[in-house]
């Protein structure tokens, strides 16, 4: 794989293009949104508040959650974000803290990234120990304690919500694929989702976004293979 670093257009927030804005205020007029739920949310000032701004006038969205690993970036945001009622910040992993570990131990991906060379990824050296390191909730490198408390936060969000919900994930490279999956197996019938991907042209949604391209339940409406974004409808 590349070293995403040297991407031009490379960020480590959600890159708001003019096409990401078109797509979501069209999203936003044909869906009337119940629930936002979203991985990384990092400084809160990327795509945190991007979705927030676009849809926090839309009279049915009760909340938008987004939950952080790292809780030096999750203080930062939660004061930012304080000026959105509606965003709930969250401190925690998205998925089970053992099933992280493992999958980015155990993900050929990961250990062969040289089979990839079109797809990006954020440490060439030694990939693991970068994103074992950004899942303990050190991607700041701030020299504060981070106990994490809660994982496992998009099972249990999804299980709380209920209608027409958007699910945005942008957490670590590593184990992008991984919060995929979970979230396709907390799907519940009686609901309706959307889902944001960000970075399918790198390690975290390469796979994910083939998925989607191979499973007929996904209609992808929007996606810029240059800042790496893709929109997309599942129906069951
Ligand atoms: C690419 S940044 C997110 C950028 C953000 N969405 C934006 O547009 O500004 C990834 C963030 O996810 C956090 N993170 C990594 N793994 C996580 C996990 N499993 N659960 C929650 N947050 C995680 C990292 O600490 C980092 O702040």
């Amino acid at each position: 794989m590349k070293l995403y670093r040297l991407y031009e257009n490379a960020s480590i927030k959600m890159v708001h293009d003019q096409n990401l804005h078109s797509a979501l205020n069209s999203l936003k007029n044909e869906v009337d949104f119940d629930y936002i739920l979203e991985t990384g949310t990092y400084r809160g000032d990327g795509s945190t508040e991007l979705l927030a701004q676009i849809f926090h006038d839309t009279p049915s969205l009760k909340k938008l959650y987004s939950c952080e690993v790292d809780k030096y970036s999750w203080e930062i945001a939660q004061k930012y974000l304080i000026k959105y009622p509606k965003v709930v910040c969250l401190h925690g992993l998205s998925v089970s803290k053992q099933d992280a570990i493992e999958f980015v131990n155990t993900d050929l991906a990961i250990s062969q990234h040289e089979d990839y060379p079109n797809i990006y990824i954020d440490d060439v050296t030694d990939p693991k120990a970068f994103y074992l390191n950004e899942l303990s909730g050190q991607l700041s490198q701030s020299s504060q304690q981070n106990e994490i408390l809660q994982e496992g936060l998009i099972s249990s969000t999804l299980k709380e919500v209920e209608g027409n919900i958007l699910i945005c994930l942008d957490s670590a490279g590593g184990i992008g694929y991984l919060e995929f999956l979970t979230t396709l197996q907390c799907l519940d019938s009686k609901n309706n989702y959307w889902f944001l991907l960000d970075d399918i042209h790198h390690l975290k949604h390469f796979r994910s976004r083939l998925y989607m391209q191979n499973d007929s339940r996904f209609d992808i409406y929007a996606e810029s293979s240059e800042n790496g974004w893709l929109l997309a409808k599942f129906s069951m």
